[in-house]
């Protein structure tokens, strides 16, 4: 499946689903290291609207129509005035070089086509000295854990086009940020806090 259909498909039971995840605490722990002007990479249905403060300016990004819809009705009852939503590709931001103060992606780079690239847009994005914040799932460093990821991968890749078997710290690494910060979060090392400084 490709992830952007995956997400236009299932995205009426995205909140259901994201709801029984205990992962609130770390999405609101990430949002709160945010500064400035901030992009959202993978909004998805706005998960983490809720924690942002009502004074930071943030812009949100999505290539799944349906899943912008859902972040669209929760700015719409949440009455926010300080987020705008638009349909994006991570991998070709439309944004000029040193636009953000900060970057942040939850659960995303499990999904990205090409991870490298939609990287280093983010690293393109980001003003010198700006933070991009990262709380992603990926393969473990324990190759038990690795074996259940590898059998729940068959289903995640063929549903949503998500992988569990990223090696995202290992890509971020790659792309030339610097004061790299990791904090091990869920399932040993599976869930990552990663903050970097461009
Ligand atoms: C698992 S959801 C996470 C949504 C939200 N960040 C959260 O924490 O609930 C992944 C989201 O990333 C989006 N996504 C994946 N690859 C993308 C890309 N290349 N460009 C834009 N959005 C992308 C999907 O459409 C989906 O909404």
């Amino acid at each position: 499946m490709k992830p952007k259909n995956g997400y236009n498909k299932w995205a009426k039971f995205y909140d259901y689903i994201e709801n029984k995840m205990p992962i609130g605490k770390f999405k609101k722990e990430a949002v709160s290291h945010l500064k400035g002007k901030v992009l959202e990479v993978g909004i998805g249905s706005g998960a983490n609207l809720k924690y942002y403060p009502k004074e930071i300016e943030v812009i949100g990004l999505d290539f799944s129509k349906e899943m912008l819809n859902l972040a669209e009705k929760k700015i719409e009852k949440l009455n926010l005035k300080n987020i705008t939503l638009v349909e994006m590709n991570i991998e070709n931001i439309q944004f000029p070089n040193n636009s953000f103060d900060s970057v942040l992606s939850t659960c995303v780079f499990c999904t990205v086509p090409n991870p490298q690239k939609g990287l280093e847009e983010i690293y393109r994005v980001l003003k010198p000295g700006g933070s991009a914040i990262f709380l992603e799932h990926m393969k473990s460093k324990n190759s038990f854990i690795n074996f259940f990821l590898w059998i729940l991968n068959f289903l995640t890749i063929n549903i949503l086009g998500t992988s569990l078997l990223r090696e995202t710290e290992k890509t971020i690494r790659r792309i030339g940020f610097k004061e790299i910060k990791v904090k091990n979060l869920m399932m040993k090392d599976v869930l990552r806090l990663i903050i970097v400084k461009k």
